[in-house]
């Protein structure tokens, strides 16, 4: 092969491999590089490895080669980035086929759960209802005292007086439901005298949040849980269940099946990670 040939032949592969480039990168859901394109990258790599692209280079350099020529191929760049960028995509592919296969479900499960604003009125199985709650008492918690309880409402009179109450506290007009129709809120709440009750209450709501996408539920935390409790009328709910001491709201789970597709995660702002390595 003489050294045009060379050149004509790396710019031909070149040229193919980016058009694979740029459709993996407008679609990320590709599976991967298709044999043809693979042979052509080795060629490339092997090319851009050896003498002789260093060569070509050169006699380009020295206005050897035709003017005519096309030669992309030999630009100071164009094949580093595109070595470069075929290295970043497979390391992609290589995640999103770990992703696929199933590998880190658990991990899959926390990046793919999203806050449900719109419910079908239907309740879920209590096995369902039930499942999650004893999710939620497996949270971490402070000193091991697991002094947070969860009060799962499906009687839906209760469930409208909390939205209605819910709704005033947070100043919206009467209409509104700050459960999104869900049929089923599930109530957090921390022993006023432990010191972690809050912090172990959350851990207890994202317990909650989780297994109920696990399950294929929707779910969202509804605030204003904490103004709630402090009223006599939510302290004697709690009397008449029979629970004693002071308790602090934390949040309501609202839990039931989504009336709507997965919303896609807001794109996670930068900066968020530090290293100290
Ligand atoms: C402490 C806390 C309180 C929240 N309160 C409400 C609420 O009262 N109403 C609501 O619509 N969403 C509420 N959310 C849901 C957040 O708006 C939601 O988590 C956030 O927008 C991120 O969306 P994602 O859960 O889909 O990732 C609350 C979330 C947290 C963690």
């Amino acid at each position: 092969m003489t050294q045009l040939e060379r050149i004509a032949a790396m710019e031909q592969a070149m040229l193919r491999v980016q058009k694979t480039v740029d459709a993996l990168c407008a679609a990320p859901d590709l599976t991967g590089f298709p044999d043809a394109v693979e042979a052509d990258i080795a060629a490339l790599e092997a090319y851009y490895a050896g003498a002789d692209w260093k060569r070509d280079f050169a006699d380009d350099e020295a206005g050897i080669l035709p003017r005519d020529l096309p030669r992309g191929v030999l630009s100071e760049d164009g094949l580093y980035h595109l070595l470069e960028t075929i290295d970043e995509l497979r390391a992609r592919l290589r995640s999103q086929r770990q992703e696929d296969q199933g590998m880190n479900e658990v991990i899959q499960s926390l990046k793919t759960r999203r806050s449900i604003r719109k419910f079908k009125p239907d309740l879920p199985p209590k096995a369902d209802i039930a499942q999650i709650v004893d999710a939620g008492l497996y949270a971490a918690n402070g000193r091991g005292k697991q002094a947070v309880i969860t009060i799962a409402v499906t009687d839906k009179a209760l469930r409208d007086r909390i939205a209605s109450d819910n709704c005033r506290i947070g100043g919206w007009p009467a209409d509104f439901d700050p459960f999104y129709g869900a049929p089923v809120i599930l109530i957090v709440l921390a022993d006023k005298s432990c010191p972690t009750g809050i912090y172990d209450g959350s851990l207890v709501m994202g317990n909650l949040m989780q297994a109920a996408h696990a399950l294929g539920l929707g779910s969202i935390w509804i605030h204003r849980a904490k103004e709630e409790f402090e009223t006599d009328d939510y302290k004697k709910l709690l009397s008449d269940l029979g629970v004693e001491g002071e308790w602090e709201g934390v949040g309501h789970c609202a839990l039931g099946y989504a009336d709507c597709d997965l919303p896609s995660a807001a794109p996670r702002k930068d900066g968020r990670v530090l290293w100290v390595e």
